[in-house]
């Protein structure tokens, strides 16, 4: 079966209300996509985003949330709160949330199961540093950060959205070579597929220096199902062309 590809823009701590009205507007106007496209914008942006996207075909998401479901964890914004503001994805374990907030594996699991719980799809972000991958250790790492997600959604796993963000190609110009991308993305399929008889319907995006120029020969490629853009969601006619390659 055939999987509709996904493009979401994962803003991180960009943005101001006038740059980001301009910005959905733009892209309100470039769209429709054979591809599902969404944006996470901070969180604190997600009331003028709702009224900037009504009637458009751009969803949106935050860019993670509390594995709590409520009570005393100050600066955390909980997962039906995000549903109460119509977000349909919540970004779970992005490589700077472990790294800068030390974030561990069951912390995502637990995120994700709490997006899960409340109506919002996570997108679990996987992804090896560069020290990993040069030891030969990128299977064992992101089998080891997928593994924790299996086993905390048990059957519900198959309503997840897997990101693959090598840590080195974040922000940094270098993107996975097509064939990087796709070993990894298999490898994670199998992965699933052990766990859920749905792992073909399963959307797993590519992460790290998306742009327009690179792009659609990563879309091409057979496990993968879109991508999660960074700084190239930034500017609208760069999102809209990849959102294009996408479908
Ligand atoms: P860049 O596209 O800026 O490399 O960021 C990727 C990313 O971290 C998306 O979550």
């Amino acid at each position: 079966m055939a999987r509709t590809k996904l493009v979401v823009g994962n803003w991180k701590m960009n943005g101001s209300r006038a740059a980001n009205a301009e910005l959905l507007a733009a892209l309100k106007a470039a769209g429709p996509w054979g591809a599902e496209v969404a944006v996470c914008p901070p969180t604190v942006y997600l009331a003028d985003t709702v009224l900037a996207l009504q009637g458009s075909n751009v969803a949106w998401g935050a860019q993670d949330c509390s594995a709590h479901a409520s009570g005393a964890y100050t600066g955390e914004v909980a997962a039906a709160m995000l549903s109460e503001f119509g977000c349909r994805y919540a970004i779970v374990g992005h490589s700077e949330r472990r790294a800068l907030h030390g974030e561990s594996d069951q912390l995502v699991a637990d995120k994700a199961k709490a997006a899960l719980a409340h109506n919002l799809t996570p997108i679990v972000c996987v992804g090896e540093t560069l020290a990993e991958r040069e030891a030969g250790r990128t299977d064992e790492v992101v089998k080891r950060q997928l593994s924790a997600v299996i086993h905390t959604l048990a059957h519900c796993i198959s309503q997840v959205v897997v990101a693959y963000e090598p840590v080195w190609a974040i922000g940094t110009g270098k993107t996975a070579s097509p064939d990087q991308a796709q070993a990894v993305h298999a490898l994670l399929r199998t992965q699933l597929t052990a766990a859920t008889q749905t792992a073909g319907d399963m959307k797993i995006l590519y992460g790290g220096s998306v742009k327009a120029d690179n792009a659609a020969a990563l879309f091409a490629l057979p496990d993968v199902d879109g991508g999660l853009i960074g700084g190239a969601s930034l500017k609208a006619a760069d999102f809209a062309a990849i959102c294009r390659a996408a479908g």
